[in-house]
């Protein structure tokens, strides 16, 4: 309760919380695994259940009822109407986003831990590491759903470059960009490599993907990964969305994994429901679409076009691509392919587009779009 209380005082001054939590941990030296483990579900269960709570109370009031929350909704989820749910967001949200009580629900539950094993190996490092389904192998068999309390950070599998911690909707953006082995693909804010690693993989090791992105630092983290990975077949580099493209060729695929609001992780990172604003929604979906413009330019003749954000918003989802369709000739809808939505028609595997909801599969939300150049 005390770290807790002392992580939420400080983020409320506007500091993100995942990062003042890490932050304190570290200063406080050899604080036990399930007590850190503890301090971090309170503090991420204290931004969920904000909404509910009377914020001229002291804090430690303010988690007591945080906690009490969050057990009646873990006992019984039905005694929270769907109209009160509507306190799980700010208002303005209305404004860009089809807000239903299914999403908001699932915006309460604590979200699932994703790992990626390595292709073909799911299978097996389930049984290794315990405590892992598979829930969607028809999504992929590589996707575990990790319920144990092992800190996998500690564990061999995890040194031996044998699976990353990733969520399920990420990895999907992977699977359906479908790089070939031996193509050359450009991930253009690869960040700190979560899909470029992917498509590395997916790759076999051969050819290239060029991961470039405006924060260096991140890149840095990509190359300790890729090298745990055994993955060589990455190269990095500076790329801003004004710099030149990281190489002169045309590229097979290119990915834009864009800075977005992230409305999608509000479930993992409740904190940013209330530090984000509504004018931030407008601001990106400009630079999405900016983003989108200079890395189509890298697409070759046949090659493919991929915009990814782990967001729910209209504006940066339907209105990037509609924005987009308007602004650039050569380039023709692919239909996203779908395994795990059965029904057919719009957004379930016949269009380009695809909007992921944490409620559909226990994951991010994510939203994708995917083009040719004809
Ligand atoms: C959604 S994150 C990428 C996550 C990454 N692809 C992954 O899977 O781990 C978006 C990235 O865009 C980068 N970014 C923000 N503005 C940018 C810009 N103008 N040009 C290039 N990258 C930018 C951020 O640094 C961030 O790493």
């Amino acid at each position: 309760m005390e770290i807790a209380a002392a992580v939420v005082e400080e983020s409320l001054l506007g500091n993100p919380a995942d990062d003042v939590l890490r932050r304190m941990l570290r200063a406080e030296h050899g604080v036990a695994q399930d007590v850190a483990a503890a301090a971090a579900r309170l503090v991420f269960g204290y931004f969920r259940w904000c909404g509910w709570l009377d914020n001229s109370r002291p804090v430690r009031q303010q988690l007591e009822e945080t906690l009490d929350l969050a057990t009646r909704f873990a006992r019984d989820p039905g005694s929270f109407g769907d109209e009160e749910l509507a306190c799980a967001v700010p208002s303005w949200v209305g404004e860009s986003v089809p807000v239903a009580a299914a999403w908001l629900r699932s915006l309460q539950v604590e979200p699932r831990l994703w790992l990626r094993a390595r292709p073909g190996i799911g299978p097996v490092l389930a049984i290794e590491l315990g405590g892992c389904e598979a829930p969607y192998p028809a999504v992929s068999p590589d996707a575990l759903w990790y319920r144990g309390t092992r800190d996998l950070f500690r564990c061999p599998a995890f040194h031996e470059g044998r699976f990353e911690v990733q969520d399920l909707a990420s990895q999907l953006v992977g699977l359906v960009c479908a790089p070939r082995s031996g193509e050359n693909w450009w991930d253009a804010c690869a960040g700190e490599g979560g899909k470029a690693l992917h498509l590395a993989d997916l790759m076999e090791n051969r050819g290239v993907v060029w991961a470039t992105d405006r924060a260096a630092w991140r890149l840095q983290r990509l190359r300790i990964r890729a090298s745990r990975a055994g993955l060589f077949n990455l190269r990095w580099g500076a790329w801003d969305g004004e710099a030149a493209p990281p190489a002169r060729q045309k590229f097979d695929g290119v990915l834009l994994d864009a800075p977005c609001t992230g409305l999608g992780t509000w479930q993992r990172n409740p904190h940013a429901r209330w530090t984000v604003r509504a004018t931030d929604v407008t601001e990106l979906a400009s630079v999405q679409l900016k983003l989108l413009v200079k890395a189509a330019a890298s697409v070759k003749p046949g090659g493919k076009l991929v915009y990814a954000a782990c967001t729910v918003t209209r504006e940066e989802t339907q209105g990037v691509v509609r924005a987009f369709a308007d602004s650039v000739p050569g380039f023709e809808p692919v239909p996203v392919g779908l395994p795990w939505r059965k029904a057919s028609g719009p957004g379930t595997g016949d269009s380009n587009t695809v909007q992921i909801w944490p409620e559909e599969l226990g994951s991010n939300g994510m939203f994708m779009a995917v083009w040719r150049k004809v």
